[in-house]
Parts: C-alpha cells; structure tokens; sequence
C-alpha cells in the first residue's frame, strides 16, 4: 500500500468528475472487523495459524506490526495470512508505540499477551472519531478476570499475578469489542465465564468459530448470554474470513446514489438482511446469486424514484451503524423526508456538513427521532438527522473526517454534478476498502490523482 498517515494532504485527494452511474463488478474479502480480530486470536495458538480473504487494507498492516514486535512470524501470501506465534515475547513500551493512536486493536491483545506473557502494554488507541469511544466495559471486565491495570503516560500496563479466572460479567451495551475482548480472555481463563447481553454480529459469531478450531469450547445461547469453559491449551486454526459486509453496503449505496448497478461479488444475503430490507424499502433493486464461489448480489437502481424511509441504526441484528453514512447519502435522493435515528455512537453525523455544502437537505436533531428512546438523546448528542429529499448535488471540496464517512464523501462526490476534489482518502479510505481507487475506475468513476510536480 502506497499511503500513509504522513501523506501530505494537497497529494492525499482525489478529483471526482461527478455525474456518471457506476456499473459493473467488485470483490469483497474478509471482513476488516474480524480479519483484525482472527489475527490476534493465533496469539493464543501453541501452533501457526493461517487466515484466507485477507484484504490489503491498513488496519491489517497494523496489527501485522502489533504481533510481529510481540515475536509473531507473519506471512502474506496472496490473500493468504500465515502466523507463527510459538515465539511470542514481550515488546517494549517504545516499539508498541509506533502503533499508538492508529487502531482499536491493541486494546484487544491484552487478554492473549496475559495468557502468554503474564503481563500487556497497551498504547492510547486510535480509530475513527465518531464519539468518546471509552474503554470502560474492557478494563473492567479485565480487572474482574484478575488483571491488575495501571496506566502512567505512556500508556496502560497489565499483569496478572495470580492467574486469570472465569468471571460472570453482564454488559452495559452489547459491545462488540467489549465482548471480543470477554471471549479472548476468557478461551484460557481457570474456570467457566458467563457473559450477558453480548453482542452477537456475524464478525463475533465468525471470531468464535475461529476460537472453535483453536479448540476452545463456546456456547451461544438465547438472549445474548455467551457460556466460555476455559481451556489450558489451544492450537492454531485455518479459517476463511467472513465476507465485509459493511463494504458490500457501501458499493450497494454508491450503485443506488448513482443510478448505477453493481453486482459485488462475495456479499451475502444470510449477514445483510436487515440492509437488504433497507435498500428495498427505498426503491433500490437487488438479485441474490447464491453460487458459494462466484456467487455475491447485484445492486441497482430500477429507475423509479426513491422512497424516504424512517430508520434507526442498533446492534445486531439490527441496521448497522457502519451501514448509516452510505444510506444517507442514497436518501438524499429520494423523495420526501427521511429520518436516521443513530443509536450506537453518539457523534455519527459529523459528516452530514459537508454534505449540506454540496446541496443535500439534512437537519440534525438531539432528540431520539425514532421508535427508541436511546442514551444519547437524555444526554443532549446531535445523533437523530431529518434527510428531505430529492436534493441535486453538486460538486465541493470535502475534508474526510472518518472511515466510512469517507466513503459517503465518494458517493456523494460521485452521485454529484460537477468535480470535487476529496481530501484525506490515503488516509482514511485504506483502512477499510481494499484496492478503492482501482475498484472504482472499473465501475466507470471517472475520478483521477493530482499532478504532483
Ligand atoms: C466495532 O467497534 C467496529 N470496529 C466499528 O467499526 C463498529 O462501528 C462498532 O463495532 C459497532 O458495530 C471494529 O470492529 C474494529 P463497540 P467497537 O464497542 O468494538 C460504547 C468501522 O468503521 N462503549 O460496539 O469499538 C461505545 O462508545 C468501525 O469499521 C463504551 O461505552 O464498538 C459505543 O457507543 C467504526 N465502553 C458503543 O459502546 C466501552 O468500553 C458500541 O461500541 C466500549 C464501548
């Protein structure tokens, strides 16, 4: 990959001649939000470890670095991630922070790094600006499982002098990270835990298979409760990654935004319910091909105007919050008065200013405009937004602020008359989205690099 964090920002943008449907065909891979999480699970293994449908996105060059200074020989070959973890040592403090401030991930080692090392350093993380993102839920389970925490400035310390043990442990919020950080602790804790209102996205469900070939023993029942039997010992394991469904979304809405068709190969229906009910109640069209190798769902745009829809973005399984940008972007073209209720995050809209620059109609609201009255609105966030549609956008320079708001700023760019000129895309897009810029010249983008003299 070409980019980094110190691109300077006049050469990391791109220039989007707007105007032109987007049709044809792009591959998903595995999902960056269990690939991330696979790759630290083989710290656990007594044995290598080989992850298949790795994209070539920055938050797994992260981790690649993550584990490599804990003593893990990783290896890409293809799509193809080996990982050797029968040497893992403990890293210093400066070599784990070159790492600070560019993902959430580290905060996901320290229940592997205590099993094998007895002690974890963690950096100050990063990660996309969308809210606090606190670490309460982590810290406190890891304390109840016997971790010792003490931060100083350069970061937070773990050990675990007597051991770690199972715990019974009930989530605040059914986090997804909270509950990753749960099932890699307790795989090798003394004892049984029991966690209550887990989450339960596919990436986890995918996370505990891969625990499953490692030989750890984890029982999903009813209600969100997760029943781990720790185990003394666990091997490494040879996984497919689930396909990224939150990218299969993100091309599905630029097809809508565009009035384009994209057929995106690796999509699945059984992942995407929820947004497949979304994008039809809109007016887009979709057509499954189940084919476990070629197959993936066509996405397009039927020709009849879109329809305004009120939504609200939840935990699995309900719509989710990564799925919120792309949509909103789409529901500046339907006809009427949309309404997005952001549940998970409570700073989500960020993004929706630069959107009003381009022409789109969309007021934000702290009130919980949806069927839920959520934690955010009591709190006074910004976090409910009223789309009136349809808006003819037009061309601006945008300044990405975060992931998939990013993403959002291409459709729109895209969907608009004119060129825009989108500043932060080496930055932020790379994260996430494999080969961007070469998926997007094969649907037909018109979309180009500054000259740099
Ligand atoms: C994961 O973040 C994903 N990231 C996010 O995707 C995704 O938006 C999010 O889950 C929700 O689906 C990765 O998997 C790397 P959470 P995570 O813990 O685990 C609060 C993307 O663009 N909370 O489920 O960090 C938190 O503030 C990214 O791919 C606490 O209060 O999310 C938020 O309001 C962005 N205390 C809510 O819970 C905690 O200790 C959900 O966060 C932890 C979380």
């Amino acid at each position: 990959m070409s980019s980094t964090d110190a691109t300077p920002l006049s050469e990391d943008m791109l220039i989007i001649h707007g105007g032109t449907p987007l049709e044809g065909e792009v591959t998903v891979r595995g999902a960056k939000n269990l690939v991330s999480k696979a790759m630290v699970a083989a710290l656990l293994g007594t044995s290598p470890s080989v992850l298949r449908s790795v994209p070539a996105i920055r938050d797994v060059e992260v981790v690649t670095g993550l584990l490599r200074v804990h003593g893990v020989d990783v290896e890409l070959d293809g799509d193809t991630l080996y990982m050797d973890p029968t040497s893992v040592e403990s890293a210093g403090v400066e070599e784990i922070n070159v790492h600070a401030g560019t993902s959430r991930i580290p905060i996901l080692l320290c229940g592997p790094l205590l099993h094998r090392l007895g002690r974890a350093f963690i950096p100050d993380l990063g990660g996309c600006n969308i809210g606090g993102r606190p670490i309460d839920f982590h810290l406190d389970a890891l304390r109840q499982f016997g971790a010792v925490v003490e931060k100083d400035a350069s970061g937070t310390h773990l050990s675990a002098p007597n051991g770690l043990h199972g715990i019974r442990y009930e989530l605040e919020f059914p986090s997804v990270g909270a509950t990753e950080q749960v099932l890699l602790t307790a795989v090798m804790a003394k004892g049984t835990t029991e966690l209550r209102n887990a989450a339960i996205e596919p990436e986890i469900i995918d996370l505990i298979c891969v625990l499953q070939k490692m030989g750890a023993i984890i029982k999903v029942h009813t209600n969100r409760v997760i029943e781990i039997v720790g185990v003394d010992e666990l091997k490494g394991y040879r996984h497919r990654a689930l396909p990224d469904r939150i990218e299969a979304a993100s091309w599905a809405s630029a097809a809508l935004a565009t009035e384009g068709s994209v057929f995106v190969r690796g999509a699945q229906q059984a992942d995407m319910m929820t947004f497949l009910n979304v994008f039809r109640s809109i007016g887009g069209a979709y057509e499954v091909d189940d084919d476990p190798v070629e197959g993936g769902i066509r996405f397009w745009h039927p020709g009849t105007p879109l329809k305004p829809v009120a939504l609200e973005t939840d935990v699995h399984p309900g719509l989710m919050t990564d799925w919120q940008q792309p949509i909103v972007v789409a529901l500046t073209q339907a006809d009427g008065l949309s309404i997005m209720h952001e549940t998970v995050y409570e700073n989500r809209f960020g993004y929706t200013s630069e959107l009003r620059r381009m022409g789109a109609n969309i007021e934000l609201y702290s009130d919980c405009l949806g069927g839920t009255p959520c934690r955010w609105g009591r709190r006074n966030f910004l976090h409910s937004a009223v789309i009136a549609g349809p808006s003819k956008l037009h061309a601006a320079d945008l300044q990405i602020p975060d992931l998939r708001a990013g993403f959002s700023h291409l459709i729109a760019a895209m969907a608009a008359e004119g060129t825009s000129r989108v500043y932060g895309v080496d930055r932020y897009i790379t994260r996430g989205y494999e080969n961007f810029e070469e998926k997007l010249l094969g649907l037909g983008a018109k979309i180009e690099r500054p000259v740099t003299k």
